[in-house]
C-alpha cells in the first residue's frame, strides 16, 4: 500500500455532492432533471427525457464544434478544423443510434407520455436550431476558403493532392450533412412506427418530416459529384 490516509482523497471542488466527482459533473441536479416517478404518467417517460436530454446535449457539443470549425476555415487551419467537423459527425451517430432505443417505445404506452407533452414539438429543439444557425458558417467559410487558392469547387477534387487539406475538409462537410439527412431518415422511420402515418394528408407533420429528408446544407458538395460523373463521361 502506498500509506495515503482517506482525507488524501477527500473532495477538493466546491459545490454540492458528496465526492468530486459529483461536484465536478453537478451530478445532483443532472439526474433531477428528470421527472420523479411520481411526476410520470408512464415510467417510459424516463427513457423518453434521457434520449431527448442527451440529444440535445450532444448536438450542443456538435454545434460547438461545428462553430470552431468555421472560425477554423476563416483562419486557414483547414486541418484543425477538420479534426472538429469529424467530432461533431460522430455526435449526430450517437445522437442516431439512440433513436433505436425510442423504437422500443410501445406505440399503445406511447399515447399516455404523448399526451403529457403540451405543445411541445421537435421543431422547438434548442439543438436543431442551432444547427441550422451554425451549419451555413461552416459552409461560408468553406466557399471563401476555395475562392482563396483561386480555385473551383471542381478543381478542388480533381486535384485533391493540390489542395489536400481543402479536399479532406470538404468530405468532412459531406459526412456532416450525409450525417443529418440519416438522423432526419432513422427519427422518421421511428416516428412512423411509434405515432404512424398521422393522418397521411399532404402537410401533416410526418408529411412534412418526409419532405425534409431531401435537404442538402451543402448542395455544391453534392453537385459537384454529379459534373464528375458527366465530365468523365462513363
Ligand atoms: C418517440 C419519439 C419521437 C416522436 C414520436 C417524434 C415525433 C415528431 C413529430 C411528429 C415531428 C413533426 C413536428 C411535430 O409535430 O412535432 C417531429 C419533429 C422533430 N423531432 Fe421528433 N419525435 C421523436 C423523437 C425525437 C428525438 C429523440 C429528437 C432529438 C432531439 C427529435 C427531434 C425532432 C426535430 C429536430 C424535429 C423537427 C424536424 C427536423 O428538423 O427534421 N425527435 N418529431
Amino acid at each position: 500500500m502506498t500509506g495515503m490516509a482517506d482525507e488524501d482523497f477527500a473532495p477538493i471542488l466546491d459545490g454540492p455532492g458528496q465526492s468530486d466527482y459529483e461536484r465536478y459533473l453537478r451530478t445532483d441536479e443532472l439526474l433531477a432533471l428528470q421527472k420523479s416517478e411520481s411526476e410520470m404518467a408512464h415510467r417510459d417517460e424516463l427513457l423518453f427525457q434521457t434520449v431527448h436530454q442527451s440529444s440535445e446535449l450532444w448536438l450542443k457539443h456538435a454545434c460547438a464544434e461545428i462553430e470552431t470549425a468555421a472560425r477554423l476555415v476563416d483562419d486557414v487551419s483547414l486541418e484543425a478544423a477538420t479534426r472538429l467537423v469529424a467530432r461533431g459527425v460522430l455526435g449526430i451517430e450517437l445522437i442516431t443510434a439512440q433513436l433505436s432505443m425510442l423504437a422500443r417505445l410501445s406505440p399503445w404506452e406511447y399515447q399516455e407520455i404523448r399526451k403529457v407533452l403540451g405543445h411541445g414539438s421537435g421543431f422547438d429543439s434548442p439543438g436543431f436550431v442551432e444547427i441550422k444557425r451554425v451549419t451555413p458558417l461552416l459552409g461560408q467559410a468553406f466557399s471563401k476558403a476555395v475562392r482563396s487558392v483561386d480555385a473551383s469547387l471542381e478543381e478542388v477534387y480533381r486535384n485533391a493532392p493540390e489542395h489536400p487539406q481543402l479536399y479532406d475538409l470538404a468530405e468532412s462537410m459531406v459526412d456532416w450533412d450525409e450525417a443529418l439527412r440519416v438522423w432526419r431518415y432513422r427519427h422518421l422511420t421511428v416516428v412512423e412506427r411509434i405515432i404512424g402515418n398521422v393522418v397521411g394528408t399532404q402537410g401533416t407533420p410526418v408529411d412534412q418530416l418526409r419532405k425534409l429528408i431531401g435537404n442538402r446544407y451543402y448542395p455544391d458538395l453534392w453537385q459537384v459529384r454529379t459534373r464528375l460523373t458527366d465530365l468523365a463521361g462513363t
